[in-house]
């Protein structure tokens, strides 16, 4: 695991931003935030949740407020960044983890598909990258940046072309901002789970645009099933909070929620360098003047 020595420890007083936190694994690195002493805006699209949350957390609102958020829209995600530094102060530590777990068939393709998925689990990273990385850029404290992405984004799984598209796509981001970031006192980590104990299936189903296809019986049953394995073999979403409060301390540049993909990943790197070595041969052997003689 790639680390630093730059990792943050004095989280007590500083403000934390984290999107889709009212549930799940936001709420997890909300609650592990809170017990370090962070003082927490929690940004969610569901006005419910966050009033759950809000109840559930019991913390003064000195050290906790919450906003209503869809983390697609540009606009009003700018004017909450503005409403957070005067309410709880300069953010410091940027947590874009809001997602839904969505697809559709290459048999029934749609703008709209493509739109809701990307725009909520790709857009949704970048639009919080925009509005908080400047002001990160001009702190003069160490700041920390943490991608939700899944381990969808490492291998190819079932579940579904648009769903690992964004989260690859986070990854790379990830990677590449990582990189760009050092120098700049701003880390980045990229969390990829892998099945975690919250009704992200349920929470989908209720987010997904008017306009969208039916899934089909097969995807219905497949869904229901992946609910009933999360709920029942997931990872605890406070332990998985405590894990990313723990890779922010290091620096680190991944997140695993548990040991499990490396085989398909070795799988994977066998399978592309022998596409390179096939290249290689091939190009060696390969004639210009007597391909176009042909
Ligand atoms: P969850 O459904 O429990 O929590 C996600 C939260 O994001 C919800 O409270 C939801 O209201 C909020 N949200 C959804 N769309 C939003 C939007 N447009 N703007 C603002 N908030 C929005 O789901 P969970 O499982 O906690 O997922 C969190 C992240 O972890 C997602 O990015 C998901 O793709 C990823 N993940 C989850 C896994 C799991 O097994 N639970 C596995 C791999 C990745």
């Amino acid at each position: 695991m790639t680390t630093d020595t730059n990792g943050i420890t004095d989280f007590v007083g500083r403000v934390a931003f984290v999107t889709g936190g009212a549930r799940g694994i936001g709420l997890g690195i909300v609650q592990a935030l809170l017990r370090r002493g962070v003082d927490v805006a929690v940004a969610d699209i569901s006005s419910e949740a966050l009033d759950q949350a809000r109840e559930l957390l019991a913390v003064p609102p000195v050290r906790l407020r919450c906003y209503q958020l869809d983390v697609t829209d540009r606009k009003r995600y700018a004017e909450i960044a503005a409403r957070v530094e005067r309410d709880l102060g300069e953010v410091t530590l940027l947590f874009n983890n809001a997602g839904v777990i969505d697809s559709v068939s290459p048999s029934k393709l749609s703008y709209t598909m493509w739109d809701y998925v990307m725009g909520i689990n790709l857009d949704g990273v970048y639009n919080g990258i925009q509005t908080f990385v400047p002001g990160m850029l001009a702190s003069s404290r160490r700041c920390h940046v943490v991608n939700t992405s899944s381990e969808a984004g490492l291998v190819e799984a079932g579940s579904g072309f648009l769903y690992h598209a964004s989260k690859y796509a986070v990854v790379g981001m990830s990677e590449s901002l990582r990189r760009e970031l050092a120098h700049f006192g701003v880390g980045v980590s990229v969390l990829f789970p892998g099945p975690v104990a919250t009704d992200i299936v349920q929470n989908t189903r209720s987010l997904r645009p008017e306009a969208a296809p039916n899934h089909s019986e097969r995807v219905t049953q497949i869904l229901e099933t992946a609910h009933q394995v999360l709920n029942a073999q997931g990872a605890p979403p406070d332990g998985v909070g405590e894990l990313v409060l723990d890779a922010v301390e290091t620096n680190a540049t991944y997140i695993a929620t548990r040991n499990a993909v490396g085989e398909y990943l070795d799988r994977r790197s066998v399978e592309l360098g022998a596409a390179m070595k096939h290249a290689e041969d091939f190009l060696a052997s390969f004639d210009a003047t007597a391909e176009q003689a042909v």
